[in-house]
């Protein structure tokens, strides 16, 4: 049995987190055991951190604003990641640029509540339902130094149908409590040879 060790970072409510915890956390694929070993979180009273107790998890707080520079706050998160010996890193919901001092340390992938390369930034969600587009959809993708802009590794979309703003969202936090755990066990179980 061969353990992964993932770490999660998060800002807000953590609904995908949450779907992480109980699709991946603690559990076997193949002779692959993942384990959600670290969790970072950039907002002191983040919903998230409740949500991680329900699982016996502890959250380590890093917030940002401790920091002078961004450069600083990646070091510190970086810091914490290497001495955890972490294999894979997931930003779900985790409302921060990061800059070269993390993405050239780190491995790590994020979601996105859109089909990139459209609707890069903070209000995908928005964006994409006030757009002429007949489809929606989320991605996941490794993280560079570009904003939104690595390589995708999966993607789901779906009909507008004559959805109302609510259902639009709706939909894509149903997709994104799929599509994110099922990525992660993907690359760890070496399904997918992209990360
Ligand atoms: C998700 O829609 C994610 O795609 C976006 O922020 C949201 C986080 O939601 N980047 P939650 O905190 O996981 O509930």
């Amino acid at each position: 049995m061969v353990i992964k060790n993932i770490a999660i970072l998060f800002s807000g409510s953590g609904s995908n987190l949450e779907a992480i915890l109980e699709k991946v956390h603690g559990k076997v694929f193949g002779n692959v055991k993942i384990v959600a070993k670290l969790l970072i979180c950039n907002k002191l009273g983040a919903y998230g951190i409740e949500r991680a107790k329900k699982f016996g998890l502890t959250t380590t707080i890093i917030e940002n604003k401790a920091f002078s520079s961004r450069e600083e706050f990646d070091v510190a998160l970086v810091k914490e990641i290497e001495k955890n010996e972490i294999d894979l890193t997931i930003l779900a919901g985790f409302m921060r640029i990061l800059t070269p001092v993390f993405t050239k340390n780190v491995k790590a992938i994020n979601l996105h509540p859109s089909i990139l390369p459209l609707f890069k930034g903070a209000h995908a969600i928005k964006e994409s339902f006030d757009s002429d587009m007949a489809v929606g959809g989320v991605s996941v993708h490794l993280v560079s130094e570009e904003l939104d802009g690595g390589r995708i590794l999966a993607q789901e979309t779906f009909q507008r149908d004559g959805k109302t703003f609510e259902e639009w969202e709706e939909t894509i936090h149903k997709i994104e409590h799929e599509i994110l755990p099922k990525t992660i066990i993907n690359i760890l179980t070496n399904k997918e040879n992209n990360a």
